[in-house]
């Protein structure tokens, strides 16, 4: 609705301002893609390809399927155009819709948006790219309006020390499968890590009698963890770590993280990303296995609900609206200024009512414009027209003489 695209235009300009800053380029993908894209790259045992992907059914096409977030469509789309071959690190951001067949609920919705990084390339290898995109997102949230954010972060190590872990867990786990929930039963052989964030209290029981420390991560991994997080902390960024934080989805490795705010129930993330150094290959094979990358998204819908009632109002930017008082030329004359004022980028609207300067007034003070100019027959024998200030309530006579309408540019631009 108009009155809600206020605050979601103010977040998508924020973000783009601030991807700017950062120096991040915008990539549109399409809004579907070959459904087999989503199960190689998220894995063919993630919730999200098991149990919420959107596919479409028609009967010339098969095999396509509404995106269930971007990363995948992204590297698709990088490799497919070979941009490796033409940079080395591209920095991409995205703003857009996502599907996934979920039950709804407050925070949960089948069409939700995202705002979204990749980092990907032969060269995004550098653990300061790990810790630039981290900051981005907590400044994002905070720039947004969202103070209150928890940042969770975690390793995953590379491809051995991940399934060193999943071993420990199967082991950890083997005797205490009945216990665990239907979902979780069936996740212990196809995909351990994700009984770790079942909600499911049951589950959450046994998960707790498990240690979790970093002993399957590689040497190399832990050195790498330890530097990102000093670079958090020399960048001031709080974070807890988090090992029981895993990410259900297949091309994950290294560094994790999530984004939590205290404002929600039970669907408290407002963000997650991590590093993917084997999806390219999963994508295009072993002759992209240098290509790296690491990303996050942001749920626009959570952010707002997030957001305190007092950071939801934001006024419409309208200069100035006309009220015109009268018919024939009172209107010609009323939609001839207001052309002029369009034309020199002046944002303004008119009554084409035509009714009392009482209803007319009400309009305007519900328009949000910092100003009104009143015209009528008086105005229109003395050539002159009367500007009011809606905030301030004073009120000038200007002269359009001679349809010389600059004094009267000149003292709209001085109130607005
Ligand atoms: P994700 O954790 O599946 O990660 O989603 C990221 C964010 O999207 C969530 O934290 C949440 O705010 C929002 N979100 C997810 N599902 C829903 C839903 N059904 N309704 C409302 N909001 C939702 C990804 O999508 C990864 N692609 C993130 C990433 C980018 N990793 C690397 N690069």
């Amino acid at each position: 609705m108009p009155s809600e695209s206020l605050i979601w235009q103010n977040i998508e300009s924020k973000a783009r301002a601030i991807f700017s800053q950062f120096n991040y380029k915008e990539i549109r993908t399409p809004l579907f893609e070959e459904t087999g894209l989503f199960k190689r790259s998220l894995g063919q045992t993630s919730d999200i390809v098991n149990k919420q992907l959107l596919e479409l059914v028609s009967s010339k096409e098969e095999g396509f399927a509404l995106r269930p977030e971007g990363t995948a469509s992204i590297v698709r789309a990088y490799l497919e155009n070979s941009i490796d071959k033409q940079e080395n690190l591209s920095k991409l951001f995205y703003i857009g819709p996502m599907f996934r067949g979920e039950r709804p609920q407050k925070g949960r919705l089948r069409q939700f948006n995202q705002i979204g990084v990749e980092v990907i390339g032969p060269s995004a290898e550098s653990l300061f790219i790990d810790a630039e995109v981290i900051v981005l997102s907590m400044k994002l949230l905070k720039e947004f309006g969202l103070d209150n954010c928890r940042l969770a972060i975690n390793c995953l190590g590379n491809e051995d020390d991940k399934k060193k872990l999943s071993d420990y867990l199967r082991e950890k786990l083997k005797d205490k499968v009945t216990a665990l929930c239907e979902d979780c039963q069936n996740r212990f052989e196809r995909n351990v890590f994700r009984i770790l964030d079942c909600k499911n209290p049951s589950c959450r029981a046994v998960v707790d009698g498990i240690k979790l420390d970093s002993a399957y991560l590689s040497e190399e991994s832990k050195n790498r963890y330890e530097a990102i997080k000093n670079i958090l902390r020399e960048n001031k960024i709080d974070f807890i770590e988090s090992p029981r934080l895993v990410r259900g989805l297949d091309y994950y490795n290294e560094i994790v993280f999530e984004i939590s705010n205290a404002n929600l129930g039970s669907q408290d993330a407002v963000g997650a990303g991590g590093r993917y150094n084997k999806l390219a290959e999963f994508i295009g094979g072993e002759s992209k296995r240098d290509i790296k990358g690491i990303g996050f998204s942001l749920g626009i819908e959570r952010i707002i609900l997030a957001l305190d009632e007092t950071k939801k109002q934001i006024e419409s930017n309208l200069g100035v609206y006309i009220i015109s008082l009268g018919q024939g030329e009172v209107t010609r004359r009323s939609f001839e200024v207001l052309t002029a004022l369009r034309n020199k980028g002046i944002s303004s609207d008119m009554n084409f009512q035509g009714n009392s300067l009482k209803s007319q007034m009400r309009v305007a003070n519900k328009s949000n414009a910092k100003l009104a100019v009143i015209i009528g027959e008086d105005e229109i024998k003395k050539e002159v027209v009367v500007l009011k200030d809606m905030a301030q309530g004073e009120q000038f006579e200007i002269s359009i003489a001679g349809n010389d309408f600059n004094n009267l540019f000149n003292k709209v631009r001085e109130r607005l």
